[in-house]
């Protein structure tokens, strides 16, 4: 079943006295409930710009954005966001940010308290319930803004570079987290990334966008998601498609910056 559908996206940013810059160029996918997909692309192909538009922060030049049959045209609560850092309240503590968006809805608090308990507890962070954000790690405070966002119960998660902060090993832990959340919760997620193992790792479905315009370049269904839900990471990167499609995939955005730099030296 489709759940969120993406009709010939096109964004199209014009610069006040300057060159209008083409954001997007009918981008067009459908996701299935539960499905994962990973977006990679070189800088500036319109992988933050998707995801705005999906997230509702954007209206697109034209074409449209369903969530359940129902078009977007602003936020909504049924779209959780995960960004690269910064988005968590930093006055309030763990408890109160997971806690926020049912608290603002009126949830009882015996309920909340249940609901926000259970999440830090899958999260790892049983002992950290009370402290003030500023006192966590970077991995900590993602798996906060993680657990915030699975609270409010999305129909569909958008994270933009939700790992990108991070060091190389926690970063390797948090996508088995995602990975198990994934398959524990059955949510539907699109992950963006600049990084081609995440991408590969993450991605029961990856899409490689191209620059200039932004749009659609390649798209590969994979089965290191499916595997990596149920066993180490690292073994998995030693499968021998794993290396051929990082190959693979390096190679065309290799391809990419260099067009892309040669048009730069060229004006
Ligand atoms: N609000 C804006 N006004 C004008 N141009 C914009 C705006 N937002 C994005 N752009 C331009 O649109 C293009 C796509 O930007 P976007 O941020 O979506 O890329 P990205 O793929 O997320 O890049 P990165 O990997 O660096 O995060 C870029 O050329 C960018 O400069
Ligand atoms: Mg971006």
């Amino acid at each position: 079943m489709t759940v969120l559908s993406i009709q010939s996206l096109s964004m199209r940013f014009d610069q006040p006295g300057g060159v209008a810059v083409q954001a997007l160029k009918d981008v067009s996918l459908d996701l299935r409930q539960g499905e994962l997909m990973s977006v990679l692309g070189p800088s500036g192909c319109g992988k933050t710009t998707l995801l705005n538009i999906l997230a509702g922060f954007l209206a697109p030049t034209s074409g449209s954005v369903t969530l359940g049959g129902k078009p977007v045209t602003g936020p909504g609560a049924e779209r959780g966001m995960v960004f690269q850092q910064g988005a968590l309240f930093e006055w309030m503590s763990v408890r109160e940010n997971v806690g926020f968006g049912p608290r603002m809805k009126g949830m009882p608090k015996a309920e909340l308290r249940e609901i926000v308990d259970h999440l830090l507890d899958t999260m790892g962070l049983k002992d950290f319930k009370e402290k003030a954000v500023y006192e966590l790690s970077g991995g900590m405070q993602q798996r906060v803004a993680l657990a915030r966002c699975l609270a409010n119960d999305p129909d569909v998660i958008l994270m933009d570079e939700p790992l990108g902060a991070l060091d190389a090993l926690t970063r390797e832990k948090m996508q088995g987290l995602v990975l198990r959340l994934w398959k524990e919760t059955g949510k539907t997620i699109v992950l963006i990334t600049h990084s081609v193992e995440e991408a590969l790792l993450l991605g029961e479905r990856l899409v490689v966008m191209a620059p200039r315009p932004g749009r659609i370049h390649r798209e590969y269904r994979l089965p290191f998601a499916e595997m990596g839900a149920g066993q180490d990471l690292r073994g998995i990167k030693k499968h021998p498609e794993f290396a051929r499609t990082r190959e693979e995939i390096l190679g065309m955005i290799w391809d990419m910056e260099e067009e892309i730099m040669g048009r730069v030296e060229a004006g």
